[in-house]
C-alpha cells in the first residue's frame, strides 16, 4: 500500500515511515518544514515539501501518487503554548485539517489515520482513561483535536470515509539505534528538557507545580514510546479495508509517572544531577492523565513493547547525548 504521510518529517511521523517501510509498503512525506526535519526521513522516501492545507499542493500528490491511506501528524503540540496562542491551533490544528480531508474528498482517498490525544478529555472524570469518558479539554490543544474528531465522525455519517484517531498518552523516547528522535524549537516536553538541564545544554529544569493532589505533588503521565505508537499505526491499515471503520482508541502504557521521578529517570540515565527550580502551574495541565488501552489490545493486538519508565528514557539519552544539536548534527 502506498501511504501519505502528513508531517513524516516530524517526530512520530518519521518513527511511523521507518515502520511503513519495514512492514513491507510505501511512504511518501508530505511536509513543510517548518518544524519536521528533513534529515528525520531517509533520501530513498519521496518527500514532498509543502503546506498540508494547500488543496491545489495536496491533491495532485494524492491523484498522482495513487495514496491508499492518508496518516496525519502535522500539528502543533505544545498545550501552554495553544491557551496563549489559540487560533495559531485552530488555523493549523482544525482549518488546514478540513482542507487535507477536502483534497483527499476530491481525490477519491477514503482512508485516514489521525493523531489525537488524550488532552481531549480534559480533566478526566476517572482513572486510567477509557474511551467512553466524557471528552471536555481544558485547553485549545486539546479542543482542536476533539473538534477533528467531531469532523471525521460527521464525515463518516455522510459517505464511505473509513478512519482510525488515536489518542496518544505522552510520546516519548526514540528510535532503539539512536538515529533518530525528538528535535522541537523550542522544546517544550519535559524529557528533553531534563535531558537539555543533564547535560548543562540548559542551566535547570523548571517544575511546573508541586502542589497537584498527585502522590508527590507534581503532574502524572503516561509516557508512551513513540515506536509503540507507530506500531498502532500499521496495525490499522487492515481495519481500514473495512467499510465503516471507525476507531477511536487510547494508546498509553497505564502506568502514571510524576514530573519529579521523570527527572529521577533522566538522572539515572545521564548520571548527572538535575538542577531544578520550582515554578508555578502551567496552565492548561491536568493533574493526572494515563490510559486504559484495552480496546486498543482488543482491537489491534496493540501492545506496548517498552513498559518501564527507564527504558523509554534511556533510548531518548541515546539520541540526545549522540545528536546535542538534533537534526543538526
Ligand atoms: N513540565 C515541567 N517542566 C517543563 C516541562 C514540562 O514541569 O519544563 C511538566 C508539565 O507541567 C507536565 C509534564 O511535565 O506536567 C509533561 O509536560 P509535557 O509538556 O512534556 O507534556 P504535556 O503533558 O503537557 O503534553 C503532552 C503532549 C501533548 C498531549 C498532552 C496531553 O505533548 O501532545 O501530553 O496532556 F496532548
Amino acid at each position: 500500500m502506498k501511504i501519505l504521510v502528513v508531517g513524516g518529517a516530524g517526530y512520530i511521523g518519521s518513527h511511523c515511515v521507518r515502520q511503513i517501510v519495514e512492514a513491507g509498503h510505501e511512504p511518501v512525506v508530505l511536509d513543510n518544514l517548518v518544524f519536521g526535519h528533513r534529515k528525520a526521513v531517509e533520501p530513498s522516501v519521496l518527500f514532498y515539501e509543502g503546506d498540508l492545507g494547500d488543496e491545489a499542493f495536496v491533491r495532485p500528490v494524492l491523484e498522482n501518487e495513487s495514496i491508499d491511506i492518508v496518516m496525519h501528524f502535522a500539528a502543533y503540540a505544545s498545550v501552554g503554548e495553544s491557551v496563549k496562542e489559540p487560533l495559531k491551533y485552530y488555523l493549523n490544528n482544525v482549518a488546514a485539517t478540513i482542507h487535507l480531508l477536502n483534497a483527499m474528498k476530491q481525490a477519491g482517498v477514503n482512508k485516514f489515520i489521525f493523531s489525537s490525544t488524550c488532552a481531549t478529555f480534559g480533566v478526566p472524570q476517572s482513572l486510567p482513561i477509557v474511551e467512553t469518558l466524557p471528552q471536555a479539554p481544558i485547553n485549545p490543544y486539546g479542543q482542536s483535536k476533539l473538534d477533528v474528531e467531531l469532523i471525521l465522525k460527521s464525515l463518516a455519517c455522510a459517505e464511505d470515509f473509513r478512519f482510525a484517531t488515536f489518542r496518544y498518552f505522552n510520546a516519548a523516547g526514540a528510535a532503539e539505534d539512536g538515529s533518530i528522535g525528538e528535535d522541537h524549537t523550542p522544546e517544550l516536553h519535559l524529557i528533553p528538557i531534563a535531558i537539555d538541564a543533564a547535560t548543562g545544554k540548559r542551566d535547570s529544569l523548571k517544575i511546573f507545580g508541586t502542589d497537584y493532589e498527585t502522590p508527590d505533588g507534581t503532574c502524572l503521565r503516561d509516557y508512551v514510546h513513540v515506536d509503540d505508537l507507530a506500531r498502532a499505526h500499521i496495525a490499522a491499515f487492515e481495519k481500514l479495508d473495512q467499510p465503516g471503520t471507525q476507531l477511536f482508541l487510547n494508546l498509553g502504557t497505564g502506568k502514571p509517572y510524576s514530573v519529579k521521578e521523570v527527572i529521577q529517570a533522566v538522572e539515572k540515565a545521564s548520571g548527572q544531577k538535575i538542577p531544578i527550580e520550582i515554578d508555578l502551574r502551567r496552565a492548561g495541565d491536568p493533574p493526572a492523565l494515563y490510559a486504559d488501552s484495552t480496546l486498543a489490545k482488543e482491537t489491534l493486538g496493540w501492545e506496548v513493547k517498552f513498559t518501564e519508565l527507564d527504558d523509554i528514557v534511556a533510548t531518548a539519552w541515546k539520541w540526545h547525548s549522540t545528536h546535542p544539536n538534533g537534526f543538526e548534527d
